[in-house]
């Protein structure tokens, strides 16, 4: 394990899926896009270049990562905006803006490298730093170790069996709260990694991914609340398109795509209610046209060029014109 001050910026992060995403997107086709994840503009600069006709508004909540992506974009001038805040508050991006309606919206969720590879933001137990994990580095949320600080032992236990789809979740919480129990709470990603580890019997040298994987994963989810309202979000984004205008989402877990995918059928008009309720009250409605059956993955060049595309999943949609939502 490296030491915090070792990280350093890693590779630059790269855009994955980025030829799928634009041939869904049609930057091409001129208009304003909005890139919801901002990170290091990669995806942005691509939809920027299509078309000189083509406007970029990008949100990030993470500071640095806008820093970095104000200066590659700079470029563009006026063509590219970039808004400090959640993409959940993305009506009111577009308000602030003086804008009401995209052409296209880009949600590429999850971490950057920048982020990921950064030993100080303490997202990876590759390094030993202060166990963080906030995207919205050092603004009002909770770190990751003040949550588990705070929650019980069932709670940090649901956490990691829900977001982490760890087995062993109750055997990791009940190490966790026996060391907060002993007055030594888990403050580091090597305490953590290392506990789990234990909790999870790992021996060095054996094939697979890490055994605190899954847990860091599960953390990383709940200290950034990252499924919360996703949904709602999506409801938002295609609710500010243009007709004609196209969402995509990149995912990477289950849990993220399985969300991005119900709420897709569902907005496609096909009910997602138990087929044994007498009435329908999952306000499904017809108001797109679900252009991937099945979800785009990365192709093997790509992984073998960037790994961390691997579980990537790609979904995407086109608003449906007025005369034919039902
Ligand atoms: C996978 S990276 C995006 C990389 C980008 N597409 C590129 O090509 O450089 C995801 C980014 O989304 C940001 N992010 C995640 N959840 C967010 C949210 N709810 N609101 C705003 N930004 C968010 C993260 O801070 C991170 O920078």
């Amino acid at each position: 394990m490296r030491q915090a001050s070792e990280g350093g910026k890693g590779a630059p992060h790269r855009p994955v899926l980025l030829e799928e995403t634009l041939r869904c997107l049609l930057p091409e086709r001129g208009g304003l896009f909005v890139d919801c994840t901002l990170g290091l503009g990669g995806h942005a600069e691509a939809i920027l270049e299509r078309s000189a006709e083509t406007r970029v508004i990008g949100v990030d909540r993470d500071r640095e990562a806008l820093r970095l992506a104000n200066e590659r974009l700079a470029g563009f001038g006026s063509r590219f905006k970039s808004f400090h805040g959640d993409f959940r508050e993305i009506r009111s991006v577009l308000r602030e803006a003086g804008e009401r309606t995209a052409n296209g919206v880009l949600a590429d969720l999850g971490v950057s490298s920048l982020q990921f590879d950064t030993a100080a933001r303490g997202f990876s137990f590759r390094f030993d730093a202060p166990l963080d994990m906030r995207m919205n580095a050092g603004e009002d949320e909770e770190t990751a170790a003040e949550l588990l600080a705070r929650l019980s032992e069932e709670e940090i236990a649901r956490v990691i069996f829900e977001y982490g789809e760890e087995r062993k979740s109750r055997r990791i919480a009940r190490r966790i709260v026996g060391r907060r129990d002993e007055g030594r709470p888990v403050s580091t990603t090597r305490e953590l990694a290392e506990l789990v580890e234990r909790a999870v019997g790992h021996r060095k040298g054996t094939k697979g991914i890490h055994p605190a994987t899954r847990t860091f994963q599960a953390l990383r989810i709940a200290t950034n609340r990252e499924l919360e309202n996703l949904d709602e979000f999506l409801e938002t984004a295609i609710d500010l398109l243009q007709p004609q205008g196209r969402l995509v989402v990149i995912s990477f877990h289950s849990l993220e795509d399985r969300i991005v995918k119900h709420t897709l059928r569902r907005l496609s008009g096909k009910c997602e209610c138990d087929p044994r309720a007498p009435l329908c009250s999952c306000g499904a409605q017809r108001k797109i046209e679900i252009l991937t059956k099945r979800p785009l993955t990365p192709t093997e060049v790509e992984i073998y060029e960037n790994p961390r595309a691997r579980s990537a999943k790609l979904r995407a949609c086109a608003k449906l014109d007025e005369s034919s939502v039902d």
